[in-house]
């Protein structure tokens, strides 16, 4: 008889903990949106949607690249299986919406019962998935989130960008990153919704593209024998005696093109020209004026030995051209045009008779011939050049986009000249210099540009009307890496300056506030905690003294 109790007795139990347990519901797991960069309308809605097998995922054809990057986020940064069979609890969809204006523009509307991702174009559906990302709670990054419901927060947002161009450049040649950091650095771009990766592959210190009708630029011009120690200002130069170097190669380049079409991100490839080509004729003396050995440069700065305006050299940058828009679908192709000295064409007797046989003034004009042809060979195959503003003396290519770094007068010029112009001003775009005024800053450039600072930036110069701003397509911010070694170095200096100028090239004025950028700030630090990025800790209040735009 006290047995049977007994038994009766822990069964109730285990009924009493049964129903206990199954009535407390995990918790839910939901972050406050702190969307970057701010988007355009906003509004928190009651309810959140829970996110769990029950969901079904659908998406016009249209959207399908957009539609796989959201499916593989979701699915791997949990345990859930979306399904693409009708069910009538909850759904993920993407739709056509052509009453959309702008061609990046989206809408994202969460519900307890739907997530609606709408847009006119692919671009925009990227978009739309990198905001929703962004309400997805950091854990997701890796996978990380545990036995929690993860719960989307129910909100209306309509968005579109600013400015049309909005890009991150990165010189691989002065030091050369992996292709899985290159691929994490589209990642960020990506998640920001800057557009373009513009990618800094040749210059004197180095060649990092693979071009087969030409080995000795993978052999000899992607080495240098040793590399610059210490500041480039101070003397006697010291350096380090180890050889350096590597090249990209077309398959590596292939797979990293496709990844980032796969993000929403165009890859921009500068091969330079006329200037910043010793390593080039380093490998191939011919392709100078003086026919002379040269060595790829081991120090940074301006180097003398530049492309002669011979035939010869000609067919060797158009060879190398066709390879490269065989590699990168991307409307422009950078030929770069800055800081070429004429000291060489100066003497030499060739480049002296184009200029005659051309009736040109001065070797300016001579520039001006060399990227003319060039961009006549470009046109012809369907792309656009762009150059740095040094492309706007001695006459500017007939349809050529400026990337003006000397400031707004370059900036002005080339909007009144009618060109597109893309700003990547030295002063404020450049994220190679200092952003804190610790002594602790790793050895940099020079120069001041803290967060609040890049956060200010107004691409467009007051001096513009109407019609000449509209010139002004978009912004850049620059990551030369003279003493930028390594990728978390890298990380260190672009992050978080390019967050900020991913609000100022995607928000409108009215969203934006330095003190609520800071604030979402701290929860996007918290993503980047999770995805493993570098992000530089020293987010001084800017020194107004310092601001002087
Ligand atoms: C540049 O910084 N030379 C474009
Ligand atoms: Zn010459």
């Amino acid at each position: 008889m006290s047995f049977f109790i007994i038994r009766i007795q822990y069964l109730s139990y285990a009924i009493f903990i049964f129903l206990f347990t199954s009535c407390i519901k995990k918790e839910i797991n939901t972050i406050k949106p702190s969307i970057i960069p701010v988007p355009v309308v906003q509004n928190i809605q009651d309810g959140v949607f829970e996110l769990d097998n029950s969901i079904t995922f659908n998406s016009e054809e249209v959207f399908k690249p957009a539609a796989d990057f959201l499916k593989s986020y979701i699915e791997n940064g949990s345990l859930i299986k979306l399904n693409t069979e009708a069910s009538n609890t909850k759904s993920i969809l993407f739709i056509v919406d052509e009453s959309i204006e702008n061609i990046e523009g989206y809408k994202l509307t969460v519900t307890s019962k739907k997530i609606i991702i709408s847009a006119k174009n692919l671009k925009g559906a990227f978009w739309g998935v990198q905001t929703l990302r962004q309400l997805f709670p950091p854990c997701f990054e890796n996978n990380s989130c545990g036995d929690f419901i993860v719960g989307i927060q129910a909100i209306k947002i309509e968005d579109e960008p600013k400015f049309k161009y909005r890009g991150m450049h990165l010189d691989v040649v002065r030091h050369m990153f992996s292709v899985n950091f290159i691929k994490k650095y589209i990642d960020m771009l990506s998640l920001l919704k800057m557009n373009t990766f513009h990618w800094h592959l040749t210059d004197d210190q180095g060649w990092r593209i693979e071009i087969k009708k030409y080995p000795k630029l993978g052999t000899h011009a992607a080495f240098r024998k040793e590399t610059l120690v210490g500041h480039g200002s101070e003397k006697p130069f010291r350096y380090d005696g180890k050889p350096y170097g590597g090249i990209y190669t077309q398959n590596e380049i292939k797979d990293i093109v496709a990844y980032a079409t796969s993000r929403g991100i165009t890859v921009i490839p500068e091969i330079e020209l006329p200037g910043h080509s010793q390593a080039a004729i380093s490998a191939y003396p011919e392709l100078g004026c003086t026919g002379q050995d040269v060595e790829v440069a081991t120090r940074w700065g301006v180097f003398e030995d530049i492309y002669c305006t011979k035939e010869g050299t000609f067919k060797f940058i158009e060879d190398v051209l066709d390879e490269v828009i065989e590699l990168f679908p991307s409307k422009y192709i950078h030929i770069g045009g800055d800081e070429a000295p004429k000291t060489r064409w100066k003497e030499c007797a060739y480049c002296q008779s184009v200029i005659i046989k051309k009736g040109l003034h001065d070797e300016h004009e001579l520039q001006n011939y060399f990227i003319s042809r060039i961009e006549k060979y470009l046109n012809n195959k369907g792309r656009q050049i762009i150059g740095w503003d040094e492309i706007l003396e001695g006459g500017i290519a007939p349809n050529a986009t400026v990337m003006s770094w000397r400031g707004d007068k370059s900036t002005i010029s080339a909007a009144k000249q009618k060109h597109d112009v893309i700003v990547t001003t030295r002063e404020y775009n450049y994220f190679n210099r200092y952003q804190s005024k610790s002594k602790t800053e790793p050895l940099a450039i020079g120069g001041y540009l803290p967060l609040e600072m890049v956060y200010n930036i107004n691409p467009i110069p007051k001096e513009l009307n109407e019609n000449e701003m509209k010139y002004v397509i978009g912004a850049q911010g620059n990551v030369w890496t003279e003493y930028i070694k390594t990728s978390e170095d890298v990380e260190y200096m672009v992050f978080p300056r390019a967050i900020a100028l991913s609000e100022v090239l995607w928000s409108k004025d009215e969203q934006k506030s330095y003190s609520d950028f800071l604030s979402r700030l701290t929860s996007f630090k918290k993503r980047m905690d999770v995805i493993g990025v570098n992000y530089s800790k020293h987010i001084d209040r800017l020194d107004k003294s310092d601001f002087k735009k």
